[in-house]
């Protein structure tokens, strides 16, 4: 219930002033977000690296309405590439003995297709991801395409496609909330398949998505053992305790290199578990969003968790 209230906030532009002027907001933006410049998210990535973590950068904006907007994500993400190939964030890591630890680079980026005018011409947010593909490759790293409502999936997957025919390495996210997305695994299961899975994180109909945590917890399981007994690449991003232990299980039972997949969690979630996996020897990357348009990425961290809707709450009673 109160998930739903918090992403119905999400869209709402009141809100969003309400939120945006209030005077802790920054201090609990700044907790799920590196910054508001590309120079912010350098210095996190830098310091995530340091640890031994990878990162995956995303520069925060969606449903683009203008081909301008679209235009200047486009160039911000080039810019970027750039800028973490200068500061030797797209280098493969290595193992001790020198070899590569991971076929993927220490810094990657994600994109929203929304972001790149996927709503307005779905032609338009190929050419701008493929551009963004190509600097990418130019300086040895990859892109995953983020999966946003139910609405945009079959356009999505449908660019991935497309973009996989230059680009094999493109990765995409699979939200495990979906009822169509266990087959969506299958047919994305090819050998080195880069797939995000993730439970979902959008206000979504019964028609298309599991409405309670038990049903979406058992599909991720259904899922992920779907990509982890093929020669996918999968991306396990959650911070779910029985989930993470689950897939340290799968891999044990697949017999799985700890190269061959990766887990994933997003920026200031679980920090000390992210260090905790990479003791044991396992990839994790860390998801770094960056830039002005935080809000309905913040409504979302808040809409998973009342604890973050109470740190929120705190922060604000603290400042009265
Ligand atoms: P959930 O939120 O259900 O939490 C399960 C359990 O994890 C909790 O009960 C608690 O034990 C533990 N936990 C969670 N947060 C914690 C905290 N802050 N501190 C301590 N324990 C905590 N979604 C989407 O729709 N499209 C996308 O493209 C992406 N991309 C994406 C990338 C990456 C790298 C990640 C990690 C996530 C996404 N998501 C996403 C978001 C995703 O769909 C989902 O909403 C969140 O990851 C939250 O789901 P969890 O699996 O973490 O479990």
């Amino acid at each position: 219930m109160l998930r739903e209230v918090i992403l119905a906030a999400a869209g709402s532009p009141q809100i969003e002033r309400l939120v945006a002027n209030a005077p802790v907001t920054r201090d609990v933006v700044h907790r799920f977000v590196a910054g508001t410049t590309s120079d912010d998210a350098l210095r996190v990535s830098r310091d995530l690296a340091e640890s031994g973590l990878a990162i995956t950068l995303d520069h925060l904006g969606e449903d683009t309405r203008t081909p301008g907007r679209a235009e200047a994500n486009r160039a911000e993400y080039e810019r970027l590439l750039d800028a973490l190939h200068d500061a030797g964030l797209t280098s493969s890591r290595t193992q001790p003995d020198g070899s590569p630890a991971v076929p993927y680079a220490t810094a990657e980026v994600s994109i929203k297709l929304s972001a790149l005018g996927q709503r307005l011409d779905e032609k338009l947010a190929y050419e701008h991801a493929k551009a963004i593909c190509a600097a990418a490759a130019k300086v040895g790293t990859t892109v995953t395409l983020d999966m946003e409502d139910h609405a945009t999936t079959d356009s999505t997957l449908d660019i991935l496609s497309r973009l996989r025919v230059d680009y094999p390495s493109t990765g995409v996210v699979l939200q495990a909330y979906l009822r169509r997305t266990e087959a969506d695994c299958r047919e994305l299961s090819g050998a080195g398949s880069r797939v995000r899975l993730c439970k979902g994180a959008y206000r979504e109909p019964e028609t298309v998505a599991f409405g309670n945590r038990l049903e979406v917890d058992k599909s991720y399981v259904r899922c992920l053992n779907i990509l982890m007994s093929t020669d996918a690449y999968p991306m396990i991003a959650t911070h779910d305790p029985r989930l993470v232990a689950i897939a340290e299980d799968r891999a044990k039972w697949f017999d799985r290199a700890p190269e061959t997949f990766e887990f994933q969690m997003l920026y200031g979630v679980r920090p000390d578990e992210q260090l905790r996996l990479v003791d044991l020897g396992y990839s994790m990357r860390v998801y770094v969003p960056y830039g002005t348009q935080w809000y309905p990425y913040l409504m979302r961290r808040l809409a998973e968790r009342p604890a973050n809707v109470a740190f929120f709450a705190r922060a604000l009673a603290s400042r009265k």
